[in-house]
């Protein structure tokens, strides 16, 4: 299969522009897209066919789930079984965005989305190419569009570097803003749960609902701690160089000694390396935000220069640091 790229405005995409990539989806073939995230690997989530050829393409486990994009609240409760008070709150306030809510699946979800389970973790992406697609061909599955245990893509490069010609079409819509995977909570059990953190905190999720979910307390999760969902494992996000996490005094100097297939990633430079221009080092910024932006388009860089290593300063750990903290554990396993 050659994949077709087609380049859109990612901020007014034309809808002409998108024709072929609906068409692709509504006869069940895959497309890539941009989300506010990451990209994802789109399918028409209401078809077992259609959804099958996503684990296929990643090489992802079938006892990993996928997430349903939707394009409204109204449609997200037409694929659960109960839409609690909870779920209205929490879309109401935090979608269209980076919240993923795991619930009750209805019937019409195949079986094989959700890697057999009786739950559907749903969200409604911001990004206006995803909405342009729902809003033509339904709800999405989609998964980040890397292969399994890879790091995911924030540009339409990333995702032909590990999907090339194992995906119909790329919808290349511009560098993802978030850059990080959504935030995953649980409603299914007696109080909400985090079950992956992400860049909407357990903090800003406990204002909404009057208290901070489970999983969200502890501000940095243990190693050993059993993950509640079958998809969360320890090794994921991973590029191919081996990522150490150090604080910044032996970040700054184990960047004087360089080293023959060292990479870095840093926060910000110091006075003495500002402009300093070192293509194996990449300065990520000191908000969350600009980190969770850069991380991964730094593992791809340093993975395509063939670092054997990658040296990353440790950021702060409080609050919603907590998901770069997360993803630097899984990288660094
Ligand atoms: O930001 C994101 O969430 C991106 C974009 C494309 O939306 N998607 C994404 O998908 O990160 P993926 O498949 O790479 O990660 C989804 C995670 C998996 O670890 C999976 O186990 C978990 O969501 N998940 C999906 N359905 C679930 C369910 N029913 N119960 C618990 N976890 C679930
Ligand atoms: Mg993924």
């Amino acid at each position: 299969m050659k994949t077709k790229v087609v380049v859109v405005d990612g901020k007014m995409p034309d809808r002409e522009a998108l024709r072929e990539a609906v068409e692709i989806l509504k006869r069940g073939g895959l497309v890539a897209f941009p989300t506010e995230t990451v990209y994802g690997l789109g399918a028409d989530a209401l078809s077992a066919e259609a959804t099958a050829k996503i684990f296929e393409a990643k090489g992802r486990p079938a006892t990993n789930p996928l997430i349903v994009h939707v394009g409204s609240i109204e449609k997200a409760r037409e694929l659960v079984k109960a839409w609690p008070e909870e779920a209205e709150k929490l879309a109401r306030a935090f979608w269209p965005g980076p919240l993923t809510l795991v619930l009750p699946k209805a019937e019409i979800v195949p079986a094989g989305v959700s890697a057999g389970l009786e739950t559907v973790a749903l969200r409604m992406p911001a990004h206006p190419v995803a909405r342009m697609l729902m809003e033509e061909a339904g709800p999405l599955a989609a998964p980040s569009a890397n292969r399994y245990t890879e790091v995911s893509p924030t540009c339409a490069e990333h995702v032909l570097k590990g999907l090339s010609g194992r995906v119909e079409m790329v919808v290349d819509g511009g560098s993802a803003e978030v850059g990080l995977e959504s935030t995953i909570l649980s409603l299914l059990g007696d109080s909400p749960e985090v079950l992956r953190p992400g860049m909407i905190s357990a903090e800003a999720i406990g204002e909404v609902l009057g208290g901070i979910p489970r999983g969200g307390e502890e501000k940095v999760v243990s190693e050993e701690r059993a993950r509640p969902a079958p998809g969360l494992s320890r090794k994921h996000y991973s590029p191919r160089g081996a990522v150490r996490v150090v604080e910044r005094k032996l970040f700054l100097e184990l960047l004087e000694n360089g080293g023959e297939s060292r990479g870095f990633l840093g926060l910000r430079p110091p006075a003495e390396r500002e402009g300093e221009v070192r293509e194996e080092v990449i300065w990520l910024g000191e908000k969350p935000e600009e980190v969770a932006r850069g991380l991964y388009g730094g593992f791809h860089t340093l993975d395509g220069l063939a670092m054997e290593e990658i040296i990353v300063e440790a950021p702060p750990r409080a609050g919603v640091w907590e998901a770069l903290w997360d993803r630097l554990r899984r990288a660094s396993v």
